[in-house]
């Protein structure tokens, strides 16, 4: 590593130690601060979680960082990221659910920033202690997520690998909220409704969390 390299390591790790006073401070004032990390891949396209994110958008408390948009290359700045983290309480993991999972671009997140030694190993303690809500909507109906039903497993089973991820990371986990049926193949009015008002009713629950 050249001098140029070092001193910037120094200065990224200064900055990082003033971030995490900052949030503390915050956190001790008593404001609880709200991240929503958004990870649909195409928002214009989306009718679920689009209406979710209109109707959370004037939440002063609450930040939403839409990946897609801030990363159209997969190219996220993890500082950026982890600086979003450190200043905030609760995190919202929000996403269509994608093959029983999440979506590529939200995975991306995932691994570049709960990094070692921030979220996890030596040092890496930086969320202890903050909340964790999974939010995503699904096309198939929630009779389906269970033992039996055509996808066999509960959402709850499906997301524990995220569940985990919360545990390495020290965080409380605060379990999944979501909407099933939320996918229309036809342009059918009646059923463009029916998810606009589930989605609203999810955005409801988020609200009530956050606020
Ligand atoms: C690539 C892909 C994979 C999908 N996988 C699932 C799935 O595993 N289970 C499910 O219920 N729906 C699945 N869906 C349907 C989406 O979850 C559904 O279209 C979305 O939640 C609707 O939200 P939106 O209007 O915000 O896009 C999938 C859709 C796509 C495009």
């Amino acid at each position: 590593m050249n001098k140029k390299d070092m001193n910037n390591k120094e200065n990224h790790t200064k900055e990082m130690h003033n971030k995490e006073i900052h949030a503390k401070k915050m956190a001790s004032k008593g404001a609880k601060k709200a991240l929503m990390i958004l990870g649909h891949p195409d928002l214009e396209s989306s009718l679920a979680n689009k209406t979710i994110v209109h109707e959370l958008s004037n939440i002063s408390n609450l930040e939403i960082r839409h990946l897609a948009k801030l990363y159209p290359d997969f190219n996220i700045d993890v500082e950026s990221e982890q600086a979003a983290l450190l200043a905030s309480d609760i995190i919202i993991l929000q996403y269509p659910f994608y093959w029983y999972n999440v979506t590529p671009i939200l995975k991306q997140w995932i691994d570049k920033v709960l990094s070692y030694g921030f979220a996890y190993g030596g040092g890496g303690d930086k969320l202890k202690g903050k909340q964790l809500y999974l939010s995503f909507t699904t096309g198939g109906p929630a009779e389906a997520y269970k033992k039996g039903g055509y996808n066999n497993f509960t959402f709850e089973e499906l997301s524990r690998p995220l569940e985990q991820t919360a545990n390495l990371c020290q965080m409380h986990y605060k379990g999944v909220i979501s909407s099933s049926s939320m996918i229309s193949f036809s342009p059918e009015d009646e059923k463009k409704q029916e998810i606009i008002s589930k989605a609203k009713a999810q955005a409801s629950k988020i609200k009530a969390i956050v606020g």
